[in-house]
């Protein structure tokens, strides 16, 4: 690959991992959205998808806490109410677009309760379109369950192979690739199975991508933080899910990496919060950015507040920003409990 099209990729990484900032997941494919929206009793329309996509990007002040947001094939090709498309509109604000480019876990051949990820069919032209439509960045996520007897081998491998075939097309488009490999926190495994797992993930996807000649320095890695199952009835402390998790990435993760973007896979935005912050706030020497490319996490005070009601439009707006100045916090290892009830009225620190 040419130094030129390393650089450029090299630049919306720097925007994507800048001092204070992370990158909201607003990729939710209408499966998804749908559920969220069910939840707060909202109809599962385009137009309900627009309005609640545009709440969240004209959010005053979001662009001090995002360098990025995730955007859905139909999002990317949405319009806020003056016209202006969404990429547009984020552009403007210093704010990268990005697109989901994966089909979605199907069920795995031959290893009943396993998944592989699908889309790689057309991605070349898909990329190519999407980067005319103004997207920077990319992501697909591979989904991994353990249970009895996984994941296996076999599934490790050929979700590590699909998303090493991905970032090579994204890179070939000059399109930053976010490598996203989520260990689910389902199920009532122990932290220490989530390690073991979440370790032979990453170990599978790095030589992958190494074989697929990746270059590291023009990627980002989403993975999911080492914690206990959600029904495991030893639940590990704040101080235990950051350690694991940072000594889980030492012995995976090369330093050629600029940045880890955390997905929150389910955690309460206050619990993925302060894991975030103790991660960043731990001694030692560490080569990659933490930090984070949440969607529930960052999201769910907004749409709670919403509930599809015009005139919850800027009280959600508020409690988006809150929320997201909050996790902009703990990317600096700047964030305290405190700072829950105090409002968090304060941006993040600049340097
Ligand atoms: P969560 O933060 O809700 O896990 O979503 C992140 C994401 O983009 C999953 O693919």
């Amino acid at each position: 690959m040419s130094f030129d099209g390393i650089n450029a990729m090299s630049e919306t990484v720097r925007a994507l991992t800048a001092h204070g900032k992370g990158i909201l997941a607003a990729d939710e494919s209408h499966g998804t959205i749908g559920r969220r929206f069910t939840a707060i009793g909202v109809e599962n329309t385009p137009e309900n998808r627009r309005r609640y996509r545009q709440l969240l990007f004209t959010t005053p002040g979001i662009a001090d806490a995002l360098g990025g947001v995730i955007l859905f094939d139909e999002t990317i090709r949405q319009q806020a109410d003056d016209g202006t498309p969404f990429p547009k509109l984020l552009t403007a604000l210093g704010i990268v677009p990005g697109i989901k480019v994966d089909a979605g876990a199907k069920p795995l051949a031959g290893a009943p309760g396993e998944t592989v990820t699908e889309g790689l069919d057309g991605l070349r032209e898909r990329l190519a379109e999407y980067r005319g439509l103004g997207a920077r960045f990319a992501k697909w996520r591979a989904v991994i369950e353990i249970g009895e007897g996984r994941p296996s081998r076999y599934c490790l491998e050929v979700n590590a192979h699909a998303l090493a075939r991905y970032a090579a097309l994204c890179q070939e488009a000059g399109i930053v690739p976010i490598v996203e490999p989520e260990v689910l926190m389902d199920g009532s495994h122990t932290i220490e199975q989530c390690f073991e797992a979440t370790e032979a993930t990453l170990d599978h996807v790095f030589r992958a991508l190494r074989d697929h000649r990746i270059v590291l320095e023009a990627m980002l890695l989403k993975p999911n933080m080492v914690v206990s199952g959600a029904k495991c009835p030893r639940q590990a402390g704040v101080d235990e899910v950051a350690e694991a998790t940072v000594r889980c990435l030492r012995r995976t993760v090369p330093a050629a990496l600029p940045g880890v973007m955390f997905l929150s896979g389910g955690q309460s935005p206050e619990r993925a919060t302060q894991h975030l912050n103790a991660m960043n706030a731990l001694p030692g020497p560490r080569p990659w950015v933490l930090s984070f490319s949440f969607a529930r996490a960052l999201q769910a005070p907004a749409m709670d507040t919403w509930r599809g009601s015009t005139a919850a439009v800027q009280a959600a707006q508020q409690a988006f920003l809150r929320r997201s100045r909050l996790v902009a916090a703990a990317r600096e290892g700047r964030y305290t409990p405190a700072m829950e009830q105090a409002g968090a009225a304060t941006g993040p620190a600049r340097s």
